[in-house]
């Protein structure tokens, strides 16, 4: 009964859409458990790109159920639009499942978004812009709009009504904003229902029939461990959990269920919007990651911060998270650097530590220590088994290992599905 989380290990954008594309066609079912369209999952396949911002990455192999669960929040114009862009091109994609109790993006989410970092001014997060925070935040304030409302007209009236009423007092007085007519919320949810009806299912009951049957569910992280309300680089996180657990929660299922744990890290790091980041490079080498690795952000275009590999984040996400495997991608971008940098340690007002400090002013003031790895000169993009690897890059790989104590079981070398080496059967 093979319940596999995929999760990010450092700050997203780790390469967990092609990860998960990659075990698609043994997969039964594939299920979003947290964010919404904040991620952006970038998937190869032959000469076409696929970018899922909703949709579980899964879909793209036919055979593959998708399932957008309870603790995922939902825009139903982004939903529907990325069904529609999908069959336009022709892709085969199975009919999704969508949780009764996941949450909706509205309009006024996205407003509130986007003046909340306004008002921030230089403490912004960087957020996408997409309404999650505030959709997390209506959920939590028990004043959230769940898929199950719109079956029933009067409910969701009231509930948009009494969702808006503080909201536009806030709107209007504090951010100088028009106030949000409530009818035309409801209205254009209401206009979702029919093509929705099909869709929407008990998710959590789904899932763990699928289990008790033997099917294989693979578990979508969208984000990443430092991104974790909880576990992450606080305020600069998203709303949610995207860490393993968050799995159980947003998904409905008991942590006895969750077989295997496999954290995706890139090969150096990369971080979209604010927060602390001590490897980040503002030199040439981090202008040369950006190009190399073509780190733009895949929902908002915004250029990525880019920075060495830092053992620490990567070891804190394995231990909370439980990781039993690590698939390390982007693999093939390092290539061409005499020496590479990798983060050990730090070193905070003169003392260091070898794990990440658990206050945050500590975290914003480290140093990293690096030791410095030979680097390779060889195209390594064909090869398809850790043997071909040239030496330099096995010791890479090797000492990463070492670093953050749990086996590199795959290892990116490409963008293209076929692009991997498999050390460890990862099913
Ligand atoms: P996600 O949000 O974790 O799914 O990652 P994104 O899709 O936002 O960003 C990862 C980017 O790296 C995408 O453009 C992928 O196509 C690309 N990618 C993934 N794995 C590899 C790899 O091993 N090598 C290279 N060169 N690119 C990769
Ligand atoms: P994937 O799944 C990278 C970041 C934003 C911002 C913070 C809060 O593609 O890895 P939010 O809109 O969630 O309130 O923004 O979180 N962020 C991501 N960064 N990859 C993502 O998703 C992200 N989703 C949110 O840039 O700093
Ligand atoms: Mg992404």
């Amino acid at each position: 009964m093979p319940g596999i989380v995929i999760v990010g290990a450092q700050w997203g954008d780790e390469g967990k859409g092609k990860a998960t594309d990659q075990l698609g066609d043994r997969v039964d079912y594939c299920v979003r458990y947290s964010g919404g369209n904040n991620a952006g999952h970038t998937i190869h396949v032959g000469d076409q790109k696929y970018v899922m911002h909703l949709l579980p990455s899964g879909i793209l192999n036919p055979g593959v159920t998708p399932v957008l669960g309870n603790g995922v929040v939902i825009d139903l114009d982004v939903l529907y639009t990325e069904l529609d862009e999908l069959a336009e091109r022709g892709a085969e994609v199975s009919h999704p499942l969508i949780s009764s109790n996941a949450h909706v993006i509205t309009e006024f989410h996205r407003t509130l978004d986007k003046v909340t970092e306004r008002f921030l001014g230089k403490a912004k997060i960087g957020t996408t812009g997409r309404g999650v925070g505030p959709a997390y935040a209506d959920k939590v304030n028990r004043v959230g709009i769940r898929i199950q409302d719109l079956f029933d007209e009067s409910i969701l009236r009231r509930k948009v009504e009494a969702s808006l009423e503080q909201k536009n007092h806030l709107l209007v007085k504090v951010y100088n904003r028009r106030a949000i007519e409530p009818d035309e919320i409801a209205d254009h949810l209401l206009s979702f229902v029919d093509r929705l009806r099909p869709h929407v299912a008990d998710t959590s009951r789904v899932v763990n029939d699928a289990l008790d049957q033997d099917k294989v569910v693979l578990f979508e992280g969208a984000q990443a461990h430092h991104l974790d309300v909880d576990h992450g680089t606080y305020p600069y996180v998203t709303s949610s959990n995207p860490i393993a657990a968050g799995a159980c929660v947003g998904a409905g299922v008991g942590p006895t269920r969750i077989d295997r744990v496999i954290g995706i890290a890139k090969a150096y790091t990369t971080r979209v919007g604010s927060g602390p980041f001590p490897t980040e490079l503002f030199d040439e080498d981090g202008d040369k990651l950006r190009e190399i690795g073509a780190e733009f952000g895949a929902t908002t275009g915004r250029p990525r911060r880019c920075g060495w590999f830092d053992a620490l984040v990567v070891e804190s996400a394995a231990k909370a998270n439980g990781f039993t495997d690590v698939f390390l991608t982007k693999l093939d971008c390092l290539t061409g650097w005499d020496k590479i940098p990798v983060c050990v340690a730090y070193e905070v007002n003169g003392v260091r530590h070898d794990v990440m400090p658990y206050s945050q002013t500590d975290f914003h003031h480290a140093t990293p220590v690096y030791e410095f790895l030979d680097g390779w000169t060889e195209d390594i993009s064909g090869c398809r088994t850790f043997d071909e690897l040239p030496a330099n890059t096995q010791a890479y790989v090797k000492r990463l290992e070492e670093l953050i104590g749990c086996r590199i079981s795959g290892i990116g070398v490409g963008p293209g599905r076929e692009q991997s080496i498999l050390v460890h059967d990862l099913l």
